[in-house]
């Protein structure tokens, strides 16, 4: 039996996080905060529907059919739709311009650059929370979401690898990450002026620099001059990864389309399905993981190499079941068992966005170090497919502590000393993917 106190607080962590989704919702979508991101985002909106599932099953598909809405003609599935004006965001549709591509939908303003792609398990978790009459909404999205897999495999996989590309740090997700220092080091990025917005509403300390925020903006510039084509996007781009976190949100989605296609009786898309992951399965470990490091990397495809450095995403492949149990265990142990993301003593919160052993770990900025409620759910529900079930325990239960004891912010110091002193997360507050996934956690049905 759960003991009173504990249900009384986990009941009124529940009614916070509903209400966090409710003040964040406009007009058929959510907004991951208010202020500081202001339309609707790809990857957000799929960790905020799974939140919704729980409270109010309308708002989840209509989050969903928002997003869809700014599909591209050729399946795209945008970072950012542009549902409504706002000048509390930079970059804005005016600085993207990617209406300069053929592809460029007619319905909506989104940007040129996309995000992981967490929709196909996102359908799976609503069919798990919900009964049978959701496969009705699954059927009226499945295709575009298909669609969206099948322009990856077409456009983003030159070398046909099964592992696609992302050309953006912001496609990663994971934005302003060490791993990418290497890359712009040797970017020749010029001098260009940003007009940043986020600082005026964040701690500049908290967010990347305006030197990062310039590479970012000039390869936006590229994609301009280039109309947004992928081909000359392959051919040109500057930056060109293949990413751990990014691949593996693309193998468990096609692994959920599978089966919620079989329900459906898509058996055509299914079959494209298998032969897409079986590709991607066994490449991504040959090519991903780093027998040094004894965890998944980053491989720079531009100049052809792999860039050795373990994050948050490094162990994000679990949640696709990729490694074997073997390796998931050698990986756990070298870095969550009295290693580098645990901390000596065990003094530091689960998971550092970045390996804390490192020189360029920043505990207090963006993805340079801070704990991220969405990574540690990936992470959570990957050791759990392992049955690592007592470090998934603990992941859970760290993710409900800080969000707990100090608010939905957008991430957290992993220093558990620091953290607990300061009584609050940096970055946004009432972060929606922050509260969406709380709910999710606390409404578990096993434990
Ligand atoms: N996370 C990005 C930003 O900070 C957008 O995807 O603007």
């Amino acid at each position: 039996m759960v003991e009173p106190t504990k249900l009384i607080m986990s009941n009124h962590l529940l009614k916070t996080a509903e209400a966090v989704l409710r003040a964040n919702w406009r007009d058929g979508f959510t907004i991951p905060c208010e202020g500081l991101y202001p339309f609707q985002w790809n990857w957000d909106s799929g960790f905020i529907a799974i939140g919704w599932a729980h409270v109010d099953m309308e708002h989840a598909k209509s989050e969903i059919r928002s997003l869809l809405s700014g599909q591209w003609k050729n399946g795209f599935i945008p970072q950012i739709v542009f549902h409504n004006p706002s000048d509390s965001y930079y970059p804005g549709p005016d600085v993207h311009e990617a209406y300069v591509s053929p592809n460029y939908p007619t319905a909506k303003q989104t940007s040129g650059i996309t995000q992981p792609p967490v929709l196909g398990f996102v359908l799976e978790e609503l069919h798990a929370i919900s009964d049978e009459k959701i496969l009705d909404f699954i059927a009226e999205v499945y295709d575009d979401v298909y669609r969206y897999h099948q322009y990856f495999y077409t456009h983003r996989d030159p070398n046909k690898e099964g592992l696609v590309y992302i050309c953006h740090n912001w496609e990663a997700g994971t934005d302003n990450t060490p791993v990418w220092d290497e890359i712009w080091e040797i970017m020749d990025t010029p001098d260009i002026p940003t007009h940043r917005k986020d600082n005026t509403h964040i701690d500049s300390s908290n967010r990347p620099s305006n030197r990062e925020y310039q590479h970012y903006i000039y390869l936006l510039q590229l994609f301009k001059e280039w109309g947004y084509d992928d081909r000359s996007i392959a051919e040109y781009s500057p930056f060109l990864v293949q990413d751990p976190l990014f691949n593996a949100m693309l193998v468990r989605s096609n692994e959920s389309l599978i089966s919620l296609g079989k329900l459906l009786q898509k058996h055509d898309h299914v079959k494209q399905l298998e032969t897409w992951n079986v590709l991607s399965r066994d490449n991504f470990h040959e090519k991903l993981y780093s027998e040094e490091k004894k965890a998944y990397v980053y491989y720079d495809v531009r100049n052809d190499r792999k860039i050795d450095h373990v994050s948050s995403s490094s162990f994000v492949p679990m949640f696709a079941r990729i490694p074997s149990s073997d390796i998931a265990s050698t990986m756990i142990q070298t870095y969550f068992e009295k290693g580098a993301f645990s901390g000596k003593d065990d003094e530091l919160y689960l998971c550092a966005s970045f390996d804390p052993s490192h020189v360029a770990f920043d505990p207090k900025r963006y993805w340079r170090g801070p704990v991220w409620v969405n990574v540690n759910w990936l992470i959570y529900r990957g050791l759990k497919r392992y049955g690592i079930n007592e470090l998934a325990s603990k992941v859970k239960q760290q993710t409900l502590q800080l969000v707990a004891q100090n608010g939905f912010y957008e991430y957290f110091d992993p220093r558990k000393s620091v953290q607990d002193a300061l009584g609050h997360g940096y970055g946004g507050n009432n972060f929606s993917w922050s509260a969406a996934l709380t709910i999710d956690l606390l409404k578990e049905k096993t434990n």
